[in-house]
Order: structure tokens, then C-alpha cells, then sequence
């Protein structure tokens, strides 16, 4: 390569281009998200998770006979394989989910015999499997860590009120079903964040959509991405009472400790997820009598923004919905994944169709003329 086409690093890739994408758009000077052309504002307002799904990876909007016999394919594979329940029931009591779910998706991968298939249709096909039955390998895996029976999910009901009732058992009420619906739909896709980008590396090197899948969780796990919902609960849950939210966020910041939920590399000036999501936080404090912890966040919020000009991402909001809903905190980055993987396998689908390995260059910063000694002549 020429030395005039190197390309100066940046930390981070902040601000790099790393591929061009028809997914999705992330419009931080607008405040904007679209997935496929569409203001994610309209979807969130008038679509199920179902409809935006069949959007993401199918390229439109659907119709309703489309809609109809999408629905029915993901009611068709929402049930997980007996040998993944068995191997899910090999794993250590109480161990990490997400761990959990990287078994689980490359038990499913051993078990597809088309899973080195890279072609459009065959990908498409396990992009809609796979969408099915997360939600299940999700609430299952975390009842089998927990020492209990997994439950059938059941095909009259939803995608979100199904996710719902696997996970506690019985049928959610229809605020709780609408809410996870909308976090499912805005946790769906957002270009070439950490996780995607994890998953466009493993297919660029043309193996399977399962192995990008496994490895989109695991970049989704850490702190500083998917794994901000869990942190963000955990921090409010600390603070415990609105009195205690301004000196709480004050302290941490002069630790230079970094607060879950807010800030993001794209978006400056606000997350317009978040922005959607906190009205629901404030029906569901209402309808809990949990005000307090709509409180905590209001002011955690005003001191961000004052102290750091930061605002918060959908993580912050995402984490005090599913803490209403009565949902254990170790299942929120899980949920992401359960949401995020139509934007994983939409991804995939994309680079396997128009593939290139990618393989950027590091700067080498060590020495370059040491002198060589045998083993016996070294201190
Ligand atoms: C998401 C995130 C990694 C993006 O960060 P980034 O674009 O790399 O920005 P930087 O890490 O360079 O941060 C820029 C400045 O803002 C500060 N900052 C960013 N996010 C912060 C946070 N959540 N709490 C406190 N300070 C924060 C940094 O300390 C830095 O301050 P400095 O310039 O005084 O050193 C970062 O905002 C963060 O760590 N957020 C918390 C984790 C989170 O919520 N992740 C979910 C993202 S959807």
C-alpha cells in the first residue's frame, strides 16, 4: 500500500467510515434515527416489533398479507431445539446469560445443516430463526440458571407478550406487552455500533451468520455497550432515594467515574430513543407507584446535562422500564440481544451479499532493532 494511502489513525475509529450500509441511519445532528428510510418516531408509534423486523431484513414496509405469514414464520421456530435445552442445562447454575446465549446460538448453529451457507436466501432464513426463538433462548436460559423449568412459549400471543410469558409464566398485562414491544423496537438496530461492527468482521472472513451472532454478544456484553442497561439499574438502585440522586452523580464525577446511560459516540445533543422511552418510564412510575425512581432518573438527568452537557442514552430509560416490569436486572442486556439480533443478522445478510475481509492496519509503537540473545545469556 502506498504511504500516501494510509489513512491516519483515530482512537476508537471515531468518525471513520468502515462500510456503507442501506440498514439503518443515524442522524445525530437531527436527533434522527431510520431504519430503512423510516423515522424510527413513526415506527415506534404505529408498528409491532414484528412489522419493523420484517422492515429491517426484508428491505419494506410489509402489507398485511406479508405481515400475516411473517408472523407466522416466527411463531413456527419461536421454540427452541431439545439438544439446546440440554446443553443450556449442562452450564453452571447462576452463570452470566449472555455467556448462556452464546451457547445457545452456537448450539443452534451445529445443529443447522445450512449453517456455512452464506447465500441471501439461506441467511435471510436463519435471520428469521433466529429472530424467532432468541426471545425464548433468553427467558429459558435465565429459568434454567436459575434451577427451574423452562416454559413453551405459546403462538396466539405476540412477540414482546410471548418473550414476557416464557419468561414469568404467565400472560403480562397489556402495558407491560406494549412497553417491551417499543424497547424491542428501538433496541432493533443502530448501524455500526460495537456489536455490528464485531459481527460484519466475523462474516467478512465468510464464516456462518451463528459465529457473527456469538461474537455480537459478546462485544454487546461490556459496560460501555449493551451491558450499560444493567449498570445504569444498578447505579439507581445505589442512589435509592431522590435526595440522594444530586450528591450521588456529583461524587462519582469527581471520582471521574463514568455514569452508566448517558453519553454516546454518535449522538451529542440527545438519544432520541431515550427521548420516546421516557415518557412510558413516567406511565409505568405512575402505574407502579414507583415516582421515585422516575425522580432519580429527572434529576440525575438535569445534573448530567448541567456538570457534563451529556444526555442520556436509550440504556437509561430502557433499564428503569424493565425494573418496573418486575424483571431481574442480569436479563436486560439479554433482552438487547433479543431485539438487536434482527440488526446483527440484517448486517450479515449485507456483508456476506457484497463481501471484502476486513482487515484494517495498526501502527506498530514497539522497537523494531533489538538485538537477538539464546535463551541462557538472557537475566
Ligand atoms: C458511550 C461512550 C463510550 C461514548 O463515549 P466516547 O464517544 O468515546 O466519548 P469519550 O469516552 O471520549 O468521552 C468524552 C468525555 O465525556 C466524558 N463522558 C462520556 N460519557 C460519560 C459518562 N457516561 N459519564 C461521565 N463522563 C462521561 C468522558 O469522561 C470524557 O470526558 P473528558 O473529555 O473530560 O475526559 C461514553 O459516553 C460512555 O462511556 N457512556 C457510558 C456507557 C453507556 O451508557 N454506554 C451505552 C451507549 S448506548
Amino acid at each position: 500500500m502506498a504511504e500516501k494511502d494510509i489513512i491516519p489513525y483515530r482512537p476508537g475509529l471515531e468518525g471513520v467510515t468502515a462500510g456503507i450500509s442501506k440498514i439503518s441511519d443515524v442522524i445525530a445532528a437531527e436527533n434522527r434515527l431510520i431504519y430503512r428510510g423510516y423515522d424510527v418516531r413513526d415506527l415506534a408509534a404505529n408498528c409491532s416489533f414484528e412489522e419493523v423486523a420484517y422492515l429491517i431484513l426484508l428491505g419494506k414496509l410489509p402489507n398485511r398479507r406479508e405481515l400475516s405469514e411473517f408472523e407466522s414464520q416466527l411463531k413456527a421456530h419461536r421454540e427452541l431445539p431439545a439438544e439446546v435445552y440440554a446443553t443450556l442445562k449442562a452450564l453452571p447454575k447462576g452463570g452470566n446469560l449472555m455467556a448462556a446465549l452464546q451457547v445457545g446460538v452456537a448450539t443452534l448453529g451445529m445443529l443447522d445443516p445450512k449453517a456455512d451457507d452464506n447465500s441471501h436466501d439461506a441467511n435471510l432464513n436463519k435471520a428469521i430463526r433466529l429472530t424467532a426463538c432468541m426471545p425464548t433462548l433468553v427467558a429459558n436460559a435465565y429459568r434454567i440458571l436459575q434451577g427451574q423449568e423452562p416454559v413453551a412459549p405459546r403462538n396466539e400471543l405476540g412477540h414482546a407478550e410471548n418473550f414476557l410469558y416464557v419468561l414469568f409464566g404467565r400472560e403480562p398485562e397489556p402495558l407491560h406487552a406494549r412497553v417491551m414491544n417499543l424497547t424491542f423496537i428501538l433496541y432493533a438496530e443502530h448501524g455500526y455500533n460495537a456489536s455490528t461492527f464485531t459481527a460484519h468482521v466475523i462474516a467478512s472472513t465468510l464464516a456462518d451468520m451463528y459465529s457473527a451472532v456469538v461474537g455480537a454478544i459478546g462485544a454487546l456484553r461490556g459496560p460501555l455497550h449493551g451491558g450499560a442497561n444493567e449498570a445504569a439499574m444498578e447505579a439507581i438502585l445505589e442512589i435509592g432515594s431522590p435526595e440522594r440522586a444530586e450528591s450521588w452523580v456529583m461524587e462519582k464525577l469527581a471520582q471521574k467515574a463514568r455514569i452508566m446511560g448517558f453519553g454516546h459516540r454518535e449522538y451529542k445533543t440527545g438519544d432520541i430513543r431515550a427521548v420516546i422511552l421516557k415518557d412510558w418510564v413516567r406511565q409505568l412510575a405512575e402505574q407502579t407507584g414507583r415516582t421515585d425512581l422516575y425522580e432519580i432518573q429527572n434529576i440525575m438527568e438535569r445534573v448530567m446535562l448541567r456538570e457534563k452537557n451529556l444526555h442520556p442514552n436509550v440504556d437509561f430509560p430502557a433499564a428503569t422500564v424493565y425494573y418496573m416490569m418486575g424483571i431481574p436486572i442480569p436479563l436486560y442486556t439479554p433482552i438487547f440481544a433479543a431485539a438487536r439480533i434482527v440488526g446483527w443478522t440484517a448486517h450479515v445478510i449485507e456483508q456476506h451479499d457484497d463481501n471484502r475481509l476486513i482487515r484494517p492496519r495498526s501502527d506498530y509503537a514497539g522497537p523494531r532493532d533489538l538485538v537477538f540473545k539464546p535463551i541462557d545469556e538472557r537475566e
